[in-house]
């Protein structure tokens, strides 16, 4: 069947409901001979006959049969495809493939809510991971769009910042330190320090600026889980210092403080990205725009920059 080809199977189609070439021909504005040879050549690919002709009538072979059954089927999956096609086209349809570092899971569902509601059409997939694996799927192309705070060098990316991201000093609350202003950043040093495993933006921006102060970090703990830090912290295993927006939903609950070291909070931006020269889906171009626009407002309100205050 790998030599025939969609016109065949039109008007094969056309002459098995007429039960007729000649009347075929017409409906398709083709002369009969060219009906005729067309039908020659698909028999010839499936390789048994498709019609018998009794009199002057046609009629189908159990193979013309199953061929007739399969070509509705094509057609309709096409014509369902030309539907999705000019729904896409006006937005209505489609997938999001997003790929966010484990920090933005704290308001990037809350931000995908309202863009859900505005566009039901569209369906997302949600992929999180740490800033290496993140890169793995760039280097990849498994996402349309990706959120990190640290855009790559080694690839060639668009990169534009949409939200703040502060890397903050959390202890647990009853930490000698809290409510005490200005601590230099060298009472840190004894510290027992709980750091994210290796391959984590947030490790890389942590170790960096300690480096930068000649500070050595009593390190106690690397979990691979910002959540899992948070416990570690308000089981008073240590301190760490983690994005603003873990605390996202902990309101005046919380276990744990943000330290007022000097130097901190490391100021950091939330970034979309995608491969430069890359051409967006409608979809993935109106979830760009949203960021860009209202999601930022969104992420705002609902992401505990305001924890501090
Ligand atoms: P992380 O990334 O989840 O790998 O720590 C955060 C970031 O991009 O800075």
């Amino acid at each position: 069947m790998k030599q025939a080809t969609l016109h065949q199977l039109k008007v094969f189609e056309a002459a098995a409901r007429h039960g007729s070439f000649t009347r075929a021909a017409e409906e398709l504005f083709l002369t009969q001979p060219t009906v005729s040879m067309q039908v020659k050549q698909l028999t010839k690919a499936v390789g048994l006959p498709l019609f018998e002709q009794v009199g002057k009538r046609l009629y189908l072979t159990d193979a013309g049969r199953e061929l007739l059954a399969t070509c509705r089927e094509v057609f309709e999956r096409l014509s369902q495809f030309e539907m999705t096609v000019a729904d896409m086209k006006g937005l209505k349809q489609g997938q999001l493939r997003l790929g966010v570092v484990t920090t933005a899971k704290y308001f990037v569902p809350r931000l995908l809510g309202p863009f859900c509601r505005r566009y039901p059409g569209i369906d997302i997939s949600l992929q999180v991971t740490n800033h290496e694996g993140l890169l793995d799927r760039l280097n990849d192309n498994l996402d349309e769009l990706q959120i990190m705070s640290q855009p790559p060098t080694s690839f060639d990316v668009s990169c534009h910042p949409f939200l703040e991201n502060p890397l903050e000093v959390l202890a647990p609350h009853d930490h000698p330190l809290a409510g005490q202003k200005n601590i230099p950043i060298e009472r840190l040093t004894g510290e027992p320090f709980i750091i994210r495993e290796p391959g984590s933006g947030t490790r890389g921006a942590v170790q960096r600026m300690f480096e930068e102060h000649g500070i050595k970090l009593k390190i106690r703990l690397e979990l691979g889980s910002n959540e899992a830090i948070k416990q570690a912290i308000a089981g008073g295993l240590g301190i760490s210092v983690l994005s603003r927006h873990v605390l996202a939903l902990e309101g005046g609950t919380s276990m744990l403080t943000i330290l007022d070291v000097e130097n901190f909070p490391i100021r950091q931006q939330w970034y979309v990205i995608y491969p430069k020269g890359k051409q967006l889906s409608v979809v993935a171009r109106a979830f760009f725009d949203y960021l860009l626009d209202e999601g930022k407002r969104v992420a705002e309100d609902t992401a505990a920059l305001k924890f501090r205050e």
